[in-house]
């Protein structure tokens, strides 16, 4: 090889090398991966086949503050939590409620929204309380809130510090759990006649009643009176602070100035009518 040849060649190997470095680092920096399960209205929802929804525009303005592109992933929601805390994606935007336990594996962000369990129940049912629901079978989303709730009634807990078993409400009756990938399927499933009530959040509840002329939904209490509590916030991987200080700087801004509360307002309507 002359000198010339070897000259052109050693261009070509830095060009093909300086391509391969802009490109990898684009990725990197130019990309918000957020994970969610779209089957959650008003929060997340499908609308020609993408997910939209309040946490959407959440995440939205999360990549704007960041001014990069916003990539959804939309997964069984069991997974999404395995998915942050491993890195695969940046933020679970997905109605999540914290919770000590999911606290372990993820930061959460400021709350931007709270909620209560409902029961989706027929019209004409008699069903007022959680304890209205021994000896039936429940359907629920799996790996909710809604599941651990019912799951512990059914099973019964164990007391942290003593060890000792600590008897559902709903232990013994002979009441069961079904888990489906979604409130919709379980809502399918109720209308067939193979569950007899589906517990999920409020919203999602509402919605999903509404979809079926002889269903409602109302509050989970208990009968004491006593009633669940959650709020939902944006989980984020462990040590990953920079971008956690980030999206409370967001949240903060949209709940302050209404704007969540407005995209509630909207995405109940829209999820409702489509
Ligand atoms: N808030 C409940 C929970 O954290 C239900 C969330 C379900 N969200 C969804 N996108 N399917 O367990």
């Amino acid at each position: 090889m002359n000198s010339k040849k070897i000259i052109s060649v050693l261009l070509v190997v830095a060009l093909v090398m300086s391509i391969f470095a802009l490109t990898s680092c684009k990725k990197e920096e130019d990309v918000l991966t957020v994970y969610t399960n779209a089957e959650f209205p008003p929060f997340e929802y499908l609308a020609d086949n993408k997910p939209v929804g309040v946490d959407m525009q959440i995440a939205q303005a999360i990549a704007d503050e960041l001014g990069v592109k916003l990539v959804i992933k939309n997964v069984k929601f069991d997974t999404i939590l395995t998915s942050i805390s491993s890195g695969k994606g940046d933020l679970g935007i997905a109605g999540i409620t914290v919770t000590p336990e999911r606290a372990e594996s993820v930061n959460f962000s400021e709350n931007y929204i709270t909620s209560t369990q409902y029961m989706v129940i027929k019209n004409d049912s008699e069903i007022k309380t959680i304890e209205d629901l021994a000896g039936l079978k429940i359907g629920v989303q799996l790996g909710t809130t809604g599941d651990f709730i019912i799951s512990d009634e059914i099973s019964g807990t164990e007391d942290e510090e003593t060890g000792e078993h600590v008897k559902g409400v709903l232990e013994g009756t002979g009441a069961t759990v079904t888990q489906y990938n979604s409130a919709a399927d379980a809502a399918v499933n109720m209308n067939s006649g193979k569950v007899d009530v589906v517990v999920i959040d409020k919203l999602p509840a509402e919605i999903v009643a509404g979809q079926y002329d002889n269903f409602k939904a109302i509050e989970l209490v208990y009968e004491d009176g006593s009633k669940t509590d959650e709020s939902y916030a944006v989980a984020v991987a462990k040590g990953n602070d920079e971008l956690l200080a980030t999206v409370n700087k967001v949240i903060k801004r949209l709940v302050a100035d209404g704007t969540i509360d407005k995209w509630v307002v909207e995405h109940t309507t829209k999820s409702s009518n489509g």
